[in-house]
């Protein structure tokens, strides 16, 4: 495939990776992903913004065969899904300097082990000049490392953010350019990469809003060439009202539990709540990060296992833990059969979450009708709550 042309003397020179299906040995990738480089020539130097995975070096090399000279690698993160392939760019082109900030060259220094002398750190809002394009840098800490910084091409007004506004999707689209897309790849990959840091983002927003984007060309996925899809997606996620939805996500041993988790389900719907339902030993994790994204309450079905919750559950609590969602409620339901300590286990795996734990409801073998009450209860109590907030 030929280098594409994004706008005069601007190309992408990344690889798409179809089969790939997990990434950080964690993340569902259902659809591929892509590493996304671009090549940027101006009328006196000439730039790579981000490199490939080290897997797909071999297709980089590919575009850059006959490509004389490449004065700066420009580095927005130090991840090896873009940082990978450096090394190799700096043998292909020894003159060749890496652009980054201070942290992201301490870390190519410690991940790549690339030479001190090969670096030219930048500091935030500080311009690199290649002639006729005017390269600026934008630190944008925590997305996804707090090493991160955005790239803006002046002239063009084409932003590339690296993770940001990524989504992991194999395509040969240029753009994405419809929201089922956005709503399926963008906000996946917002729920499972970005989510954690959605206070942080909500800076970056604010700082983006004063900049003239016509493209924004990040280094997973499509790029956007109406960057108010995927930028007003994002404020939506990062501060749009929650909705009246509970996840439920459980994981049922002998079936108690999955009772339990019919039964109040029905209850929920029955009061105008809408939910999410999880089978925590089939689901793909990515939908439940998805789900977390704006929903308003998390309740978690186990069984106890060894006086504790079951593993999927814990895994599963362990995650929304990490995910940081703007959870507003949570609670447990459950079974047991001799004892039980799922519900301080659980709630002790879940610190991060700054949510109001609601009382849980667990019962002692299979449910009787004095368990399903307190699940009318708890129903109830959360149907009560979202009306008072306003969750539509
Ligand atoms: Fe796509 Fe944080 O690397």
């Amino acid at each position: 495939m030929k280098a594409r042309q994004i706008r005069p003397n601007i190309y992408y020179v990344g690889a798409i990776d179809w089969d790939r299906r997990l990434f950080d040995a964690l993340v569902p990738l259902p659809d591929g992903t892509s590493y996304n480089a671009y090549l940027v020539q101006g009328s006196q130097k000439v730039a790579l913004i981000d490199t490939v995975d080290p897997n797909m070096t071999g297709v980089l090399m590919a575009y850059l065969e006959s490509v004389q000279t490449i004065d700066y690698i420009i580095a927005n993160h130090g991840e090896q899904d873009h940082s990978g392939s450096i090394p190799d760019v700096l043998a292909k082109y020894p003159d060749a300097k890496v652009v980054t900030t201070p942290k992201c060259r301490d870390l190519l220094m410690a991940l790549l082990l690339v030479p001190e002398d090969r670096f030219i750190t930048v500091n935030d809002g500080e311009t690199l000049s290649l002639g006729d394009k005017t390269l600026e840098f934008i630190y944008a800490p925590w997305v996804h490392w707090p090493e991160t910084m955005l790239t803006y091409l002046r002239e063009d007004r084409v932003l590339f953010p690296c993770d940001l506004f990524g989504s992991h999707l194999a395509t040969t689209d240029m753009y994405m350019s419809n929201e089922g897309q956005v709503h399926e790849a963008a906000k996946r990959y917002y729920a499972e990469i970005m989510m954690p840091f959605h206070t942080i983002i909500e800076k970056h927003l604010e700082k983006l809003s004063g900049y003239k984007i016509d493209v924004i060309a990040p280094s997973h996925g499509p790029m956007y060439d109406k960057p108010s899809l995927i930028v007003e997606a994002y404020q939506n996620w990062v501060l749009g009202p929650l909705k009246n939805i509970v996840v439920l996500p459980y994981t049922s041993m002998h079936g108690s539990t999955q009772r339990m988790v019919q039964h109040f389900l029905g209850d929920l719907v029955d009061r105008g709540v809408a939910v999410k339902q999880f089978d925590l030993a089939a689901t793909d994790v990515g939908k439940l990060a998805m789900a977390l994204v704006d929903a308003a309450t998390l309740v978690i079905g186990t069984p106890t296992v060894l006086v504790g919750p079951h593993p999927n559950v814990a895994h599963a609590a362990f995650l929304a833990n990490a995910l940081r969602p703007r959870l507003e409620f949570v609670s447990i339901i459950g079974s047991y059969g001799w004892g039980s300590k799922a519900v301080e286990q659980l709630t002790g795996m879940i610190p991060n979450l700054k949510a109001e734990v609601l009382a849980p409801v667990m019962s002692k073998g299979f449910p009787t009708e004095e368990d399903f009450k307190a699940l009318d209860n708890l129903a109830s109590a959360i149907a009560q709550k979202h009306k008072e907030r306003g969750f539509a």
